[in-house]
């Protein structure tokens, strides 16, 4: 049995896929979702999906039990980050070894690191003209965007794409894929 809580700092679209494509399956279960933003709009995708979600700051996540506390209460054991910008701290890390997978939006090693998330990464990926990205699942270490990869999958950049179109194309790989890659991992 999986169950997982999703940490996610932006729109959330991910982690509302992720949450339907499971809803039939009594593998996986998600108690809960996390938020290092109060104004994150996964938050209204969570009330939405009646699932329960918490907000923490830099200090409690960084500097505090609570959310190992937190995760503990909801019997988690497994973390999917989707859309999370902030880096994993060392006691998540050591309480759930290979078990926080994070997606990245680019054929990692290219576009990772500190800063590189959402737009930023392909925004870069035209700027140097490459002509195909992707996606990136990969289990979550001590840097960012360094762990081992669990699995890639790309896509065509044409010369007329722009960032929102490599943005759009990226997502939808996303959605169709990153279910199916936990699921093969974890199901
Ligand atoms: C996704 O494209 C995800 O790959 C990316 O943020 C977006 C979140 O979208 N993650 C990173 O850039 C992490 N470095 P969403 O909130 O709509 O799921």
């Amino acid at each position: 049995m999986n169950n997982v809580a999703i940490f996610a700092s932006g729109s959330g679209s991910n982690a509302e896929n992720l949450v339907r494509f499971f809803a039939s399956n009594p593998q996986f279960c998600f108690p809960l979702i996390l938020s290092n933003s109060t104004k994150a709009y996964v938050l209204e995708r969570a009330t939405k999906l009646n699932i329960p979600s918490i907000t923490f700051t830099r200090d409690e996540f960084y500097n505090s039990h609570k959310i190992n506390d937190i995760l503990i209460q909801h019997q988690i054991n497994s973390i999917i980050l989707a859309g999370f910008l902030w880096l994993v701290p060392p006691y998540l890390i050591d309480a759930y070894p290979q078990r926080i997978v994070n997606i990245h939006p680019a054929l990692l090693p290219k576009y990772g690191g500190k800063g590189m998330y959402g737009m930023n990464v392909h925004q870069a990926v035209k700027d140097n003209k490459d002509t195909e990205t992707g996606i990136t699942v990969h289990y979550v270490n001590h840097e960012y965007d360094k762990g081992s990869i669990i699995k890639q999958v790309s896509c065509k950049i044409e010369p007329q794409d722009n960032p929102e179109t490599i943005a759009e194309k990226v997502h939808q790989l996303e959605y169709e894929h990153f279910p199916k890659i936990i699921e093969s991992i974890w199901g």
